[in-house]
């Protein structure tokens, strides 16, 4: 079986429902269920005894040890994190105790656990970990894409907490042998991604008939990645991905943000249209994030050249799902919104 940490999250659930959906391997979702985590992104799992749930936080090294001593897990996937740049702003405390105490915690119990595996078991062991590209800084216009050989150039809490967490994973590999291997993504969108985030956020404004804040002119740039090619991303590093190597994932989609929001609007003019009128009406131009990074590009090459993984959606097919998916599961979005996402745990867990 396999650990997944914060696999409640957007990639976290969307991994272990992809994962779950390709293999019979049982999964052991460790997730605080932090405002970020949510059961209710995994309910069609409900009753599956592949799946075992614990809710708990990646900092508690004896519920890491318990973890690894009951299940024997031969790899953990790493997503658990601190992941919305806007918080890590407002509160940079929280991304510094999960992003890198907190992968601290889980490289030592994996360590702990690994030294004690037989020759064969250690060396089939695997710890990923689940970055992002934004701990290599903001590019220039003519910048060629970050490639796994970038400078660390993190400007905000959020990138600064992930790059600590990197170096962490990458001196448990050199220093220890630890059998390691990281991913760098770029920006994910598509279903069960938490409205905080610019396009979910889009997408249930218009719907609301709100304001679509689009900070500062609108022209940064990011490489989105339908978060299902993520997965498979992930999954392919795990197969037949080198210990103590880095795998840069990206969509080969670079857009400016006010490309992403018009094409957004288009898409509900189409698929839900407003009699009061385009959903672009709607967009407002903000004040800027401070320090907002200006542009991402991910240089994809080295995954596929060496494990053979490219995107399967392109932008145009993973957007128009996205829009279908989030017009599917306006519930799911009210539930957020009200909070009322909090109580399902109680009600689904309650007398189990
Ligand atoms: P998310 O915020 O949606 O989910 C994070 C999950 O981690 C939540 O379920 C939360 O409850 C859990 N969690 C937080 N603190 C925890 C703790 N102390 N112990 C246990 N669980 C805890 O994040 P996401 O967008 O799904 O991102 C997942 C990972 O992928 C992160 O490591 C992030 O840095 C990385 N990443 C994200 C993107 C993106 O576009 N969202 C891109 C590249 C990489
Ligand atoms: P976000 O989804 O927060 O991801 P990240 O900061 O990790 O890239 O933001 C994506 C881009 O959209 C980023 O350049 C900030 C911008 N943005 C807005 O313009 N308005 C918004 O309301 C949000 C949430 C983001």
């Amino acid at each position: 079986m396999i650990l997944v940490t914060g696999g409640a999250g957007f990639i976290g659930a969307n991994f272990v429902l992809d994962w779950l959906s390709t293999c019979d391997e049982p999964v052991v979702n460790l997730d605080a269920l932090t405002y970020a985590g949510n059961l209710e992104n995994l309910a069609s799992l409900k009753g599956d005894p592949r799946h075992i749930f614990v809710q708990g936080d990646i900092c508690d090294r004896e519920l890491v040890d318990r973890l690894f001593a009951e299940h024997q897990p031969r790899a953990i996937v790493h997503f658990a994190a601190e992941s919305h740049v806007d918080r890590s702003i407002h509160g940079p405390g929280d991304f510094v105790r999960t992003n890198v105490n907190g992968t601290f915690t889980l490289l030592e119990a994996a360590r702990g656990h690994w030294m004690g595996l037989d020759d064969a078991a250690k060396a089939a062991f695997r710890f990923h970990h689940v970055s992002t590209d934004e701990v290599y800084g903001s590019l220039g216009p003519t910048d060629p894409a970050f490639s796994e050989t970038k400078t660390y150039e993190p400007n905000s809490p959020y990138s600064a907490s992930k790059a600590a967490s990197d170096h962490l994973v990458r001196a448990w590999h050199h220093t220890y042998g630890l059998p390691v291997t990281t991913s760098n993504c770029s920006n994910n969108y598509g279903p069960y991604h938490f409205p905080e985030k610019l396009i979910p956020l889009m997408i249930a404004n218009a719907l609301a008939g709100k304001p679509l804040p689009v900070y500062g002119d609108g022209q940064q740039i990011r490489d989105w990645l339908y978060v299902t090619d993520h997965c498979s991303a992930i999954r392919a590093v795990l197969a037949k991905g080198t210990p103590g190597e880095v795998y840069n994932v990206g969509g080969w989609n670079e857009k400016p943000n006010i490309e992403i929001v018009h094409t957004l609007c288009a898409l509900l003019d189409e698929l839900k249209p407003d009699p009061a009128g385009s959903y672009s009406r709607l967009i407002t131009y903000v004040t800027d994030r401070p320090g907002h990074d200006r542009r991402y590009a991910i240089d994809a090459r080295k995954i596929e050249r060496e494990l053979g993984w490219r995107p399967a959606e392109t932008f145009e097919t993973g957007i128009r799902k996205t829009v279908a998916w989030y017009l599917a599961n306006q519930e799911w979005v009210a539930h957020i919104l009200s909070g009322a996402y909090r109580d399902w745990v109680d009600t689904n867990y309650a007398g189990r």
